[in-house]
Formats: structure tokens, C-alpha cells, sequence
């Protein structure tokens, strides 16, 4: 029987799921005793027996409830300018951009989802006041959060010191007022934000009114998001963005293998989306021609709503094994017309180094095999290999049109970028790829590389660190594909002797 302030071990496993269901947010294993703890406080608090209590968070627990949990499981960590960067492309590309296309109503409405205590949102207000003088237009900050200690701070709009870290010393000075210890924000910017308790979780036809919003910050949330949840928030987002809208995310944030629905921007030296059109949105789009024989044998990876990104990597991996093992017609049989791609000789052929015969092999296959990602892929870095880069970097490009998130296609096309003669171009190339897939050893050492060919000492042996502890568990199959011929002993060597001489220790 459940006693008042008692629960068992299964209810935490109980709590876990409803808190993803209701808050988004994802636990794992190592959490449950934490949540157990939460959970026993709760019970204890509100004099309920576990199992009611539970049926009650599962049947739909009042917002108030979701709120107290919020406090206790949610990360609050902000500031002022955070990523200030995102900021300055808030201020030069975003804002002129949106005033183009609301030159008629003259009227943007700005989103800060997952306002934490604030700062994000006031500093949306500072910038919106320093670059929109004229006073005909009218800016709306909306912020959101389902924390409401965080709410509470956010309205009364006084900071310590530290919450001001990286604010510019000028937009301190015209912007803060000091009282005691505290530092107070101006009316002005904190009449130009309205703040309200939601829930991201939750389908809110008020939060979310269709293709409304100029721009949304929702930076450093969906991070602690289950994939699925994490999804619906960006489907909302994309929903409630105005088309050409943008969507800011946490630095450690990306919307690969979640959403399709925006195009990657990538300027001031930082990473945004901006939402695509009707007409461009894939979901219009005509599907493509379905039914090719091989790729019913090895299915393309593409990005699966509600998958996290991590996994959208692994398939992709699994699938390449896929390619490299000899095909098992007696578990995945053809159809009768199966063309017989022999992707897996390829693949042979790469292990052996035998580039011109892997590319002979590779010409020889059915004209539609070149639709699929994977073969076009194969394709440019054999071109790449051979040195036709100008052919492989079109290659890229044709495959980062259909399919923008596609890191291992910006890595080939920055050793294109690099075998024409535009180590800038290399460079950049490499961050996208970077940033797409974090977890992804080449494009990392081949930035660390260039960096120390171009006398970046500190960028270079930060990439080549990152690289060394990578290629040490990159996927065989990723290595063999992107790995240039080279074994996974010889890049590590490669790495380590490029980091010592740039100073850092291998
Ligand atoms: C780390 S803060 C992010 C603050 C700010 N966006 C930034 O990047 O500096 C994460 C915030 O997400 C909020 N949050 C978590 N789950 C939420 C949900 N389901 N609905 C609304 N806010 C949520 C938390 O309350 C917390 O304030």
C-alpha cells in the first residue's frame, strides 16, 4: 500500500517519465536517484501518497505543480550578451532583414523561450532600442518560462555584478543603474518586455500563433529536452516563426536530424537558422521518387522528426557499415531488379587505397544510385582524392542544397575549398561541419591543421586537442569513408605530432 511521503523504487522510474511527458525534460539512470529525492520532497510537501500523486502528474497535474518541479529541476544559468556574437547578428542581419519585410506594419515581435531570469530577453531589448531609432516602429519582446522563481527575478529586473560579465562596458553605463549591490535596469528596456509562465511542452495556441515572430531565442533549453520533446519545440517554433524568420540556439545546440525546416545561417563568426519559406519547407515538396531496389537494401538516414541528433549520427554510421558489409541478400533480399550496387567493393577498394579503382567502380554504377547522399558522397571524395575539386565541391553543393545539415558533405567541400587555393573558405567549411557534428574528428583536425599552417597557434592546438581525443573513437566506417587512406593509427600521429609542434601536448 502507498503511504503519505513513501515511494517506491518503480516511481521514480514513474516520475522520470511523466516529467519528460509534462516538462520535456530527459533524465538518465544516474538522475533517478536525484528524482526520487525530488519526488519524496513533493509528496512530503504536499501530504499526497505516491501513487496519487502520480496518477495526478500523468492526468494532467496543474500548472502551479509544474512550475514548483520546474524550480527544482531546471538549469537557470544566464546572463547578459550571453554568446554576444548571436547578438551582433541579431543586430546587423536579423533586425535589418525583418524591418525590409514589415515595412508596412512597421511592428516586429520578438520570442526569448526559456527566459531563465531575464537577461536574455532584456539584452534582445537593448540591442532592438540601439539599432531601430526610428520611433514609428514598435518592438514587442515576448519571454517565456516555466520556472516562476526565475519569472519573479526576471520582472523585478535587478542583477549582481556577474550577471553583467559580458556586457559592453558602454551598454552597462547607459542601460544599468547601481543600487547598492545591485544593478537595476532601465524602465525603458524593461517596459519593452512582457514576461509570462509557459510551458514549451505544451501544444499553446497563445504561445504559439502561426507564422508570427520576427525571431525566437530558444538557447540552452532543448539541450536538457528528450529528442521527441525537443522536436515538437522546434516544430512549434517553425510554425509560429514568420517565413524568412530566425531561430537562435544554444551554442551547444543544432537542429540536425530535427528539423528541415530552416536553413543554416553562419555569420559573425556564429551559427542561427532561418526559417524556410512555403515553398521550400520539404514537407511541400513533392516526395521524392521512392522504390529504387538498393536503397530499400540500405536505407538513406534521413533525419527523423522526434530522433536526437546523436542518433541520426549513429544510423548514419550503421548504415555506412551497412554499405561496407558484403550485401546479405538472404536477410535483406532484393527485388527482382535490383541493380547491384557494390558499394561494399568500393568500400574495399578504399581500404586498400585503390582510389582510381574505387572511382572506376563508382562510375560504373545505374544513374540512379547518384541521387542518394551516401553514394554522392563517396562520390565527391574520390573526386576530391583524384583532385578534381572544382567537380567535387560542386558535387557538395548540389548535396548540401537537398539535404543543408549534412556535416560530412561540408567537410569534403573544405578540402575542396582548400585544394583551390582558399584556406579562408577550408577554414569555414570545417567550423559548419564542426558545428553540425560535434562529435566529428576530421573536419576538427583538418581546421587544426590549416590553423597552424596560417600561424593560429591557439586555434590549432584547441582543434588538434579536440581531434586527437576524437579519432581515438571515431567510427571505423567514418574513418574509412572521410579518412583521406590513412588508418586510424596514422591521422592520430598525424594529430599528435601536429599538436606538439604547435605546443600542446599530445
Ligand atoms: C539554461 S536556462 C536558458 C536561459 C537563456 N535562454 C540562456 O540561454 O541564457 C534554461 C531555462 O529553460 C527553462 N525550461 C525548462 N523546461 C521548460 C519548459 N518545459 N518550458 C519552459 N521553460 C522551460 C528553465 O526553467 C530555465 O530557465
Amino acid at each position: 500500500m502507498n503511504m503519505i511521503g513513501i515511494s517506491a523504487p518503480h516511481d521514480a522510474e514513474r516520475f522520470r517519465l511523466a516529467i519528460r511527458r509534462r516538462l520535456g525534460l530527459q533524465f538518465d539512470d544516474a538522475k533517478l536517484g536525484f528524482l526520487n529525492e525530488v519526488l519524496q520532497r513533493r509528496l512530503e510537501r504536499l501530504g499526497r501518497a505516491a501513487g496519487e500523486y502520480l496518477d495526478w502528474m500523468e492526468d494532467g497535474a496543474a500548472a502551479g505543480e509544474l512550475g514548483s518541479l520546474a524550480q527544482e529541476l531546471t538549469v537557470t544559468e544566464t546572463y547578459f550578451f550571453r554568446n554576444i556574437e548571436q547578438f551582433r547578428a541579431f543586430q546587423e542581419v536579423v533586425i535589418p532583414a525583418r524591418m525590409r519585410v514589415r515595412e508596412s506594419t512597421r511592428a516586429l515581435r520578438f520570442l526569448s523561450a526559456a527566459c531563465a531570469s531575464g537577461e536574455e530577453a532584456y539584452t534582445l531589448a537593448m540591442v532592438a532600442r540601439e539599432t531601430i531609432l526610428d520611433p514609428s516602429w514598435s518592438v514587442s519582446i515576448r519571454a517565456v518560462d516555466i520556472n516562476p522563481a526565475a519569472l519573479g527575478k526576471a520582472r523585478n529586473g535587478r542583477y549582481l555584478g556577474w550577471a553583467l560579465r559580458e556586457t559592453p562596458p558602454e551598454m552597462q553605463r547607459k542601460w544599468f543603474r547601481a543600487d547598492g549591490r545591485e544593478l537595476v535596469i532601465a524602465e525603458a528596456i524593461r517596459g519593452a518586455v512582457g514576461f509570462e509562465a509557459r510551458n514549451l511542452a505544451l501544444d499553446d495556441p497563445e504561445l504559439w500563433p502561426s507564422e508570427t515572430y520576427d525571431a525566437v531565442f530558444c538557447r540552452n533549453a532543448i539541450m536538457y529536452f528528450a529528442p521527441e520533446q525537443a522536436a515538437r519545440v522546434v516544430e512549434r517554433i517553425a510554425g509560429a516563426l514568420a517565413p524568412g524568420g530566425y531561430l537562435f540556439l544554444g551554442h551547444a545546440e543544432t537542429l540536425r536530424g530535427i528539423s528541415d525546416d530552416f536553413h543554416l545561417r553562419h555569420t559573425h563568426d556564429t551559427f542561427y537558422y532561418q526559417r524556410k519559406d512555403a515553398r521550400e519547407r520539404r514537407s511541400d515538396l513533392p516526395a521524392p521518387a521512392l522504390g529504387l531496389p538498393a536503397m530499400a537494401a540500405f536505407p538513406a538516414p534521413a533525419p527523423v522528426a522526434g530522433e536526437a541528433w546523436m542518433e541520426t549520427i549513429r544510423r548514419s554510421s550503421e548504415r555506412i557499415e551497412a554499405l561496407l558489409a558484403p550485401p546479405d541478400r538472404a536477410a535483406a533480399p532484393a527485388p527482382e531488379s535490383a541493380p547491384g550496387w557494390d558499394l561494399a567493393g568500393v568500400f574495399e577498394l578504399l581500404r586498400h587505397e585503390r582510389f582510381d579503382l574505387a572511382r572506376a567502380r563508382m562510375d560504373g554504377l545505374p544513374p540512379e544510385a547518384g541521387e542518394d547522399s551516401d553514394v554522392r558522397l563517396l562520390n565527391a571524395m574520390l573526386l576530391a582524392h583524384g583532385g578534381g575539386y572544382a567537380d567535387a565541391a560542386e558535387m557538395c553543393q548540389r548535396l548540401i542544397e537537398t539535404d543543408e545539415f549534412n556535416a560530412g558533405a561540408h567537410y569534403v567541400l573544405a578540402l575542396c575549398r582548400e585544394g583551390l587555393g582558399d584556406r579562408a573558405g577550408a577554414m569555414d567549411r570545417d567550423r559548419v561541419a564542426i558545428y553540425l557534428d560535434a562529435g566529428f574528428a576530421m573536419p576538427r583536425l583538418h581546421l587544426g591543421l590549416l590553423a597552424r599552417r596560417a600561424g593560429e597557434r591557439e586555434l590549432a592546438r584547441r582543434e588538434l586537442a579536440q581531434a586527437l581525443a576524437l579519432l581515438k573513437h571515431e567510427d571505423a566506417s567514418r574513418l574509412l569513408l572521410f579518412g583521406g587512406g590513412f588508418g586510424r593509427q596514422a591521422l592520430l600521429d598525424m594529430c599528435g605530432a601536429a599538436l606538439r609542434e604547435c605546443g600542446g601536448a599530445a
